[in-house]
């Protein structure tokens, strides 16, 4: 039996090494090898070379865990436990130059669905700012930061002048005048609103924190594997639009309570 803790210490050395291997080819230059679901969903070299590196690192530490990843698909676990993988999530931002992409790597027990699985173990390493953000299932979460030192994760409760609230918006048009119904929904709780562009950072900064609450419709399970644990080890609640688990249809972040208030508003 592993524990969380060595699936932990495994997946913060694979994400600081596919983390630096993301930087450095961002200095190379980065190159769109193609378009995905939409004109706007772009993959690079980089995205696909990254995933090989951690699918490469996990086969040969774990050889009966499966694996999921956004570029290369599925692998079969024996073991009880997948690793779920966004190589680099944000790609958007690392494709632009803007320094807010990160690698998330989660491990899971069960199935490879988030309404089933249990998340044991998840990193999500931000290259660029040398931000680690990790937690082990019934340990808490941590900050390792080039900026911050560090520290312990806790989320925050929003101040009476509001919350503050991230949120994203999916590739494809045909969701937009939904995601706009949602923004405008929520307008009456919010501070002020930020769009960063990664799923996992959106997580994470509430777990840090940084931000009051994230929201977002039509995630993968590799945005949102390692980030929800991250939340929920940091004493915050993640989830669906009332009572599921967070996945494609929602998923929300936020302390308990604001969690109630956010999730109220988005399913009327
Ligand atoms: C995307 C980012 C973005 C979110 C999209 C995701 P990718 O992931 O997390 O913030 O709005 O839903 O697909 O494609 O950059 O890994
Ligand atoms: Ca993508
Ligand atoms: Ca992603
Ligand atoms: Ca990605």
């Amino acid at each position: 039996m592993t524990t969380p803790l060595e699936l932990q210490s495994l997946a913060i050395e694979i994400a600081r090494e596919a983390g630096a291997l993301a930087a450095q080819r961002r200095r190379e230059g980065v190159h769109i090898a193609a378009t995905k679901s939409a004109l706007a969903d772009i993959v690079t070299d980089a995205d696909r070379e990254v995933e090989e590196l951690i699918r490469d690192r996990l086969s040969t530490a774990r050889p009966g865990d499966g694996f999921l990843g956004e570029e290369s698909g599925e692998g079969t676990s024996t073991s009880g436990v997948t690793w779920v993988v966004d190589p680099i999530d944000g790609t958007v931002n690392y494709a632009y130059g803007i320094p807010a992409y990160a690698v998330s790597i989660a491990a899971v027990q069960g199935t490879a669905d988030p309404a089933e699985w249990t998340a044991l173990a998840g990193a999500v390493f931000n290259p660029a700012v040398n931000e680690l953000f990790v937690a082990a299932r019934g340990e808490g979460a941590r900050l390792h930061s080039a900026i911050e030192g560090e520290r312990r994760l806790a989320v925050a409760e929003p101040s009476p002048a509001g919350a503050l609230i991230a949120t994203g918006f999916g590739y494809d048009p045909a969701t937009h005048a939904g995601d706009l119904a949602r923004l405008s929904s929520v307008m009456p709780l919010a501070r002020d609103i930020r769009r960063i562009g990664a799923a996992s950072l959106d997580l994470v900064g509430v777990a840090a924190g940084r931000l009051d609450a994230y929201y977002e419709r039509g995630l993968h399970p590799w945005d949102l594997a390692a980030g929800t644990l991250i939340v929920e080890e940091a004493g915050g609640m993640t989830g669906g639009y009332s009572g599921e688990r967070a996945g494609r249809e929602m998923t929300v972040a936020a302390a308990p309570e604001f969690f109630r208030r956010l999730t109220d508003l988005l399913s009327n």
